[in-house]
């Protein structure tokens, strides 16, 4: 696991968009590409920054499929802070690819999950997966306690994580639905390569705990240990409570030159 500890949120994006597109451009000569994109606030810089390379021609995606980790379970296809349409207006759109994502808004939720995870096993592995993580460990929608060997499937949200999202539903806890459809842990696994973003000292603890404490269903993103190429980008203050951050430093000081995100 490499960690990447850089000044401002603005570096951890050109950082984030340097290893997406590497891991994607290799990916590339060998066919059809599926690039794993996250929603929330942490990847936004990254992907504001790999749209202006696309636009320079710095970022070619013709071959490139993005897929989603999760949705809101109920709310109505094409509604606009599904998940699907967020990714769509955030970065998919612009790069002239397709999304795809669970469908919410199917009237058998535990069967879209079965679906997804058979879409994703058939377009997979996942290139590069872009991930966030939650206040509280969580990455996707896998909320703490969820297996580290779980796979696509219902999920129903922590009154902390609808609090902490209702900001995208007018403030209101009430209009951000309680359940969701989320990759499990293992699917995330599944992917070649894990870029995770974060940003601000809201993460610190979940930073710390994710990287650097116990393998545990407690804390979902600890399972960032178990995967052989992870790279986690963050700033001075998602930082802050990472004990062998020095060590981080010195191994991003003296990185050789041969070796890439
Ligand atoms: C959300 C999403 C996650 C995201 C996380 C953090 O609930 N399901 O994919 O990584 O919470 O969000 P943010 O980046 O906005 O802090």
């Amino acid at each position: 696991m490499e960690i990447v500890l850089l000044p401002t949120p603005e570096d951890c994006a050109r950082v984030v968009a340097d290893a997406v597109a590497g891991s994607v451009a290799a990916a590339r000569a060998d066919g059809p590409v599926a690039l794993g994109l996250a929603t929330g606030s942490s990847p936004l810089l990254a992907y504001r920054e790999l749209l202006a390379r696309h636009r320079a021609g710095e970022f070619p995606t013709d071959g490139v499929t993005g897929y989603l980790l999760d949705e809101y379970v109920g709310l109505p296809a094409g509604h606009p802070e599904s998940y699907l349409q967020t990714i769509r207006r955030e970065i998919t759109d612009e790069l002239g690819i397709e999304a795809h994502g669970p469908d919410g808004a199917a009237a058998d939720p535990l069967r879209a999950a079965l679906d997804y995870e058979e879409r994703l096993r058939a377009a997979g592995p996942v290139a590069v997966q872009v991930l966030g993580i939650g206040a509280n460990g969580h990455v996707g929608f896998n909320e703490p306690g969820s297996s580290l060997v779980s796979r696509t499937r219902v999920k129903t949200l922590t009154e902390r994580t609808r609090t902490d999202n209702a900001r995208f539903f007018g403030g209101e806890v009430d209009a951000v639905p309680r359940h969701v459809l989320t990759q499990g842990l293992g699917t995330i696994r599944d992917a070649r390569h894990l870029v995770l973003v974060a940003t601000g000292g809201a993460k610190a603890a979940a930073v710390a705990e994710a990287v650097e404490g116990p393998l545990s269903a407690s804390c979902p993103g600890s399972v960032l240990q178990l995967h052989p190429h992870v790279t986690v980008v963050v700033d001075e203050a998602a930082g802050s409570r990472l004990t062998r951050a020095a060590y981080y430093r010195y191994v991003l000081a003296h990185k050789l030159p041969a070796q890439g995100w």
